[in-house]
């Protein structure tokens, strides 16, 4: 009897341990979005088949940990606007129906952009590229048909995506080639037309190095210069296990800033299995072939690996709670490890783990001692 007595004891006081139950908010209550209140937002990209409703247990997470969502694909151009005369809106109403009965700041991804455009848009009917003043018309067009459907509902859109090369040159893209380095101002301006209320942003990856950072820093001072609105810069946050250094991306951080607009850090996840290449990119048209070699953890992350890793995103938080001032939102790059765009980019069908949250839904082991970084971070400061 004694000894059912003692063993209920140590069985009641562990589980009191493992809730952390100390009177006060306990670790495993503490989420994303509590943790860093008063710093940024924090957002997470819904694919369409959370949105409609078929994965419950990701749309959980959602709803508990973020305050802000991006549409991963669905607002893009091939989807959106597949032909000339013909608008998809069903699941991108389906998304900004969900947020707003979520109460959840809303990022419209994206409007400008090279890749995932609709071919439709730059050529005639024989093939042939349009001329410059029917690319800025159909440009005009897709914007403001897109910002003014979700006029005073989107708070905020990525108005252009990824124009700067890594060397910090402007890419020649087909939006380059056709209309020229104007393309971008008259984006915004279409943009703001449409919505004068919604933030508009730059977006793009690998800010961290330097010369695209001196690119893109140049690229919005010109057109703040000229007075377009520009809000914000989107430092896509696709990170590798060693590249690039945190420091790397706090020194962009600290110079986009200078210009006056607001820092975001978009679509963060960190790629933990081996990278194929030598180039940082983002570019998504990459397509490397699957090999043992570069798909090594498909049995599990070795629990060495998986310190680094949670190392290193503490270390990325870190740098980010310290500029909380500048910086206004991170976003992940999707809800979990199972439905990352990385298991399948640059090399289809690998299993990576780049989220903070499992395959099985479960928050990560260590995601905690972020939260509570977040949570106390005056405190300790
Ligand atoms: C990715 C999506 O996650 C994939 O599902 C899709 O197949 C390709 O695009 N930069 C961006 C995002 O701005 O839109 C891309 O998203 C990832 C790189």
């Amino acid at each position: 009897m004694k000894k059912l007595k003692i063993s209920a004891l140590a069985a009641l006081t562990s589980v009191l341990l493992l809730s952390g139950c100390s009177g006060s908010q306990s670790k495993e209550e503490l989420t994303f979005k509590d943790a860093f209140e008063g710093k940024f937002l924090m957002g997470t990209a819904l694919n369409v088949e959370q949105i409609a409703g078929n994965e419950p247990k990701a749309i959980e997470i959602a709803k508990k940990h973020f305050n802000s969502v991006v549409a991963e694909n669905c607002m893009k151009m091939e989807n959106i606007h597949p032909e000339e005369d013909i608008f998809f809106w069903d699941e991108a109403d389906a998304f900004v129906e969900f947020a707003e009965k979520n109460n959840m700041h809303i990022v419209g991804h994206t409007l400008v952009w090279h890749s995932q455009a609709a071919p439709w848009i730059f050529v005639n009917e024989n093939g042939e590229d349009v001329s410059r003043e029917e690319l800025i018309e159909r440009m005009k067009n897709h914007i403001q048909t897109i910002v003014g459907r979700y006029k005073g509902r989107v708070d905020g859109w990525d108005v252009v995506n990824e124009a700067i090369e890594g060397d910090g040159s402007w890419r020649k893209s087909k939006w380059y080639q056709i209309i020229g380095p104007e393309y971008i101002e008259l984006a915004f301006q279409f943009a703001q037309e449409a919505d004068p209320e919604a933030e508009l942003y730059y977006n793009d990856y690998g800010v961290s190095g330097r010369a695209k950072c001196d690119g893109i820093y140049d690229l919005v001072r010109n057109l703040l210069e000229k007075g377009v609105k520009v809000d914000g810069i989107g430092l896509q946050g696709h990170l590798n296990f060693d590249i690039p250094l945190i420091s790397e991306m706090e020194t962009s951080i600290q110079k986009l800033s200078s210009l006056g607009v607001n820092i975001m850090i978009t679509e963060l996840d960190m790629t933990i299995v081996p990278w194929p290449s030598d180039e940082v990119t983002a570019e998504v048209s990459l397509n490397y072939e699957l090999s043992k070699e570069y798909d090594p953890y498909s049995e599990g992350l070795p629990d060495s690996v998986y310190q680094q890793v949670m190392d290193r995103y503490t270390g990325f938080f870190e740098m980010f709670l310290k500029h909380h001032e500048k910086i206004t939102r991170v976003t992940f790059w999707g809800v979990h490890d199972g439905n990352s765009w990385r298991n399948d980019w640059p090399i289809e069908g690998r299993t990576d783990f780049p989220l903070l949250f499992d395959r099985n839904y479960q928050i990560k082991e260590g995601v905690d001692d972020i939260l509570e970084m977040a949570k106390d971070w005056e405190m300790n400061q």
